[in-house]
């Protein structure tokens, strides 16, 4: 098996369609540096869906078996569906999920699940409108995400998750009310420590609230019953005692899991990232006038020289030119 320097398997492949996105959320794309006449790759940059489908193929004889679709905002790639269709045969893929920040699912759940989707993650950072419309840097209404994960449940995209990326003094008090909120419908909220990815978000280490800190307030009111974190996975699981639904954890910054990091990540216009972290990706896209065989030997070779484990080397300062988090969809 395909393993690399740190004795790390390849297993998923995180896609990046587009790089644009609707929202402009204040640690991602804040507005005095994405305004309204930013320029985006132009369409004719992106990887064509044959392009991506051609490149999961070989991927999957390295030993990919799930795919995960991401941004900037996916769903504001044309024909996305019809991307997700074709990737649902090939018959290797297990597992096809995409995150989104769920703005356009509304009109788009049902037919990503009759394309083929397995499951949604929908980003939601607060359930307060005015919170809400702070962090996202745009007045669009909560309302409309909240119609969104409707539309997920009523298309039956389960297990849905929500991401709710935490930093303190922004969203931290809204804590306990999230996980009641979603408590109720059963669904899986993940707290994210925020992250030092890319070089635009003025990251700190003081705004970052330690998974500990948030399992402790969550305990003093609610019963959990841990189940940990799994080889090849980024989350801890805890799952409510009473059944209903589930929190997680994903802690990069306080307990790193780069050990069991199987994921590589492919940006919108062909270059692959062997690390959120990375400041450069390799040209996937220049690859692609050569035989199946030859990319197949390319990617081999960089996965086999991969040593990338950039959270468990972190210290409290960052390091510069990373790439940014729409580049490579987290
Ligand atoms: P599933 O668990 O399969 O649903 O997907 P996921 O949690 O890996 O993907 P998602 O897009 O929901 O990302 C959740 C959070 O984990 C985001 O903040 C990602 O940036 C972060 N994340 C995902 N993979 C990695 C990784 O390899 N390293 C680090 N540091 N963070 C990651
Ligand atoms: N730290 C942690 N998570 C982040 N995300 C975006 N930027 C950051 C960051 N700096 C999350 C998004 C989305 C997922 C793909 O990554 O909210 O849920
Ligand atoms: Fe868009 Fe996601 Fe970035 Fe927010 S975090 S601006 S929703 S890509
Ligand atoms: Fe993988 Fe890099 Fe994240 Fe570590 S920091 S888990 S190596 S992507």
């Amino acid at each position: 098996m395909l393993k690399d320097l740190l004795q790390r398997p390849i297993r998923t492949m995180r896609i990046s369609v587009i790089d644009a996105c609707n929202f402009r959320c204040t640690y991602c794309m804040p507005t005095d540096k994405y305004g309204a006449n930013y320029k985006f790759l132009p369409k004719k940059q992106l990887l064509t869906f044959d392009e991506m489908v051609r490149l999961i193929s070989i991927f999957t004889t390295l030993g990919v078996r799930k795919i995960k679709i991401t941004g900037g905002e996916p769903l504001l790639r044309e024909n996305i569906c019809h991307f997700i269709s074709s990737v649902s045969q090939i018959p290797q893929i297990e597992d096809i999920s995409l995150t989104t920040n769920g703005y356009f699912l509304p009109r788009q759940a049902k037919n990503l699940k009759d394309a083929g989707l397995h499951r949604i993650t929908i980003s939601l950072d607060s359930l307060q409108q005015q919170n809400f419309q702070k962090i996202i840097g745009r007045k669009y209404s909560l309302d409309r995400v909240l119609q969104g994960i409707a539309a997920a449940e009523d298309a039956k995209l389960f297990p849905i998750k929500i991401n709710v990326v935490v930093i303190k003094g922004y969203n931290d008090m809204e804590i306990l009310n999230i996980v009641e909120y979603f408590k109720k419908k059963h669904y899986i909220v993940r707290f994210i420590e925020y992250m030092d990815v890319g070089n635009v978000n003025a990251w700190e280490m003081r705004h970052v609230v330690p998974s500990k800190q948030i399992l402790q307030t969550i305990q003093e009111k609610y019963a959990l019953v841990a189940h940990g974190l799994q080889y090849g996975e980024v989350a801890s699981r805890y799952v409510h005692e009473d059944g209903e639904g589930e929190i997680n954890f994903i802690s990069s910054v306080t307990e790193p899991f780069c050990s069991s990091c199987v994921r590589a990540r492919l940006s919108a216009e062909g270059k692959l990232y062997t690390c959120l972290f990375a400041s450069k990706g390799h040209d996937v896209k220049s690859m692609l006038i050569k035989s199946d065989d030859d990319i197949r030997d390319y990617l081999s070779n960089i996965w086999q020289k991969r040593s990338d484990r950039y959270s468990e080397e972190r210290s409290n300062t960052t390091k510069k030119n990373k790439v940014e988090m729409y580049h490579i969809g987290g």
